[in-house]
């Protein structure tokens, strides 16, 4: 069979003829002047032919470590410390005098003198009331620690093969005295198949492949003598890492296209709150607890937020005292304006669906209204997996006549449904503001498991009534957390990853 191969495919065969059949990758790579890439898809081609392949061993390497290294050119603190006994003619001396005569280190002296008296050269004894060193032996012969040291002399690494079963266990203490360090290295071998070593090169063809073909080779006709490489239009192509818009923004926007999609309009609201639109206009009494120092950041600066006309305010007192014209008795406390007119970081966005409503009051707006909105909002949390301090909220409602909660499980599951969450469950829930209130948890099909999303509620007459929307006119409304949804939607275990930005994990994400 007369064979037609690439180039670099021959060059393989020749070589690996020359150097008995096997040689090992980083070799041919060198010999060769290819890089690793060109080798192995000429490789596969040996494979495809069934002329060769390749195997991998993991070799077991030793090398010295710092102080291995100046050990094998100074000599291990045992025989450093000899050679100056035996050189300055000690047969014995007091231990701190030694010390004191010998530039070394305390800790390599030390270290010293035990492995003298290991070796049983010296012994040490406090019997005349000083600390003394007695050498004890006559001739001080290499030791089988030194000797494998001595290996080191030409070799920056060793293969573990080549050592005896004596000298392993010296390699041990050599390990052990962090002398040494071990290594692990897969190495790849290229080898001949039986029919790739009776193949005769000679007779082989140069196949010559081209990706492309260029006007010259069709005007000349060349283009008779190439093989038109084939592409393989599975093989993933490289990463690119460009900058692109972070996943969260990509994600907010999906989330807008959405609510758009559905009639509604987005609005913002300032982040400095008042307690008032924070709390007080959503019927939280002013003692309740979630206003309280360890969940809200009250600010110092600036200390008192503007409040609504006197009237909204005087409404909004009168539900707490005692219902107002809701039909409600109210809390039952005696209002304060100064409480209310308290700035904070606001803790949700429903502060700013509520100023939607007073714009709602004061403009005397049109039903049906529907808006969203997508921001930030801060907790006095402790940021652990599943929690930030500061975090974003989903928030939306629905201002509308005799509309009611299937309404608004139609538009939450809607909306999940969107996202890609078909699967959605309420329960009975509890918020100040909302009447009735509902959990929503979304199914997730990979963890397979139901994740609490959020709160959603029809809004209490409380709530509503300061600003004109009453029965039966009623608003919808919910608010989920972005950072939840985003969890489930990039598949992330660590809710900081968003902020703290893996690289890794950005690099993998689309445009
Ligand atoms: N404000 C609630 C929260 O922060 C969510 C919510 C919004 C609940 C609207 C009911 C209605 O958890």
């Amino acid at each position: 069979m007369t064979y037609r191969l690439k180039k670099q495919v021959i060059d393989i065969l020749r070589v690996l003829k020359k150097k008995d059949y096997k040689v090992l990758a980083r070799d041919l790579i060198k010999e060769l002047k290819i890089n690793y890439i060109v080798l192995m898809s000429a490789v596969n081609d040996l494979i495809a032919y069934d002329l060769g392949g390749f195997k991998e061993v993991d070799l077991n390497q030793i090398s010295l470590t710092e102080e291995g290294l100046d050990y094998l050119k100074n000599g291990l603190p045992e025989r450093q410390l000899l050679d100056f006994l035996l050189e300055e003619k000690f047969k014995e001396i007091n231990l701190e005098e030694f010390q004191k005569l010998i530039d070394l280190e305390k800790k390599v002296f030390y270290i010293g003198i035990s492995k003298l008296k290991k070796n049983r050269w010296i012994s040490q004894s406090k019997a005349t009331g000083e600390n003394k060193i007695y050498l004890i032996a006559e001739d001080f012969p290499q030791t089988d620690l030194e000797k494998i040291l001595k290996k080191f002399e030409n070799n920056i690494k060793i293969n573990y093969s080549t050592f005896s079963g004596e000298e392993l266990i010296q390699l041990d203490v050599l390990n052990k005295r962090k002398l040494s360090r071990k290594y692990q290295k897969t190495q790849r071998i290229i080898y001949l198949s039986e029919k790739g070593k009776s193949v005769d090169v000679s007779k082989i063809a140069v196949l010559k492949q081209v990706s492309k073909l260029t006007s010259e080779m069709l005007s000349s006709g060349s283009w008779k003598d190439y093989e038109i490489k084939p592409f393989d239009v599975v093989k993933p192509g490289p990463l690119l890492k460009a900058g692109k818009i972070h996943p969260m923004i990509r994600l907010i926007n999906e989330i807008r296209e959405i609510f758009l999609s559905m009639g509604f309009t987005e609005i913002r609201g300032p982040i400095i709150e008042s307690a008032f639109y924070n709390f007080d206009a959503l019927f939280q009494p002013q003692d309740h607890p979630a206003r309280e120092m360890q969940d809200t950041f009250y600010l110092n600066q600036p200390k008192k937020a503007k409040l609504p006309e006197d009237d909204r305010v005087q409404a909004v007192k009168d539900t707490h005292e005692n219902g107002g014209d809701s039909g409600s008795r109210g809390w039952g406390y005696d209002w304060d304006l100064e409480t209310a007119k308290k700035t904070v970081l606001r803790t949700h966005t429903t502060s700013t669906t509520i100023r939607r409503l007073a714009q709602y009051y004061k403009e005397n707006d049109k039903t049906p209204i529907k808006v969203f909105c997508i921001d930030r909002v801060f907790r006095n949390e402790k940021v652990d997996k599943s929690h930030l301090a500061e975090f974003t909220q989903v928030e939306g409602i629905v201002i509308d006549e005799n509309v009611n909660l299937s309404d608004l499980i139609g538009l939450l599951s809607e909306f999940y449904r969107k996202m890609g969450f078909p699967k959605i469950i309420t329960r009975p829930g509890f918020f100040p503001y909302t009447e009735p209130s509902m959990e929503v948890s979304v199914f997730y099909d990979k963890i397979n498991e139901w994740l609490e999303m959020g709160g959603s509620g029809i809004f209490r007459p409380e709530v509503t009534y300061p600003w004109g929307i009453r029965n039966p006119t009623r608003v919808l409304a919910w608010g989920q957390g972005l950072e939840r949804i985003a969890m489930l939607y990039f598949g992330r275990k660590d809710i900081r990853d968003f902020y703290i930005n893996p690289i890794k994990w950005l690099r993998t994400q689309s445009y």
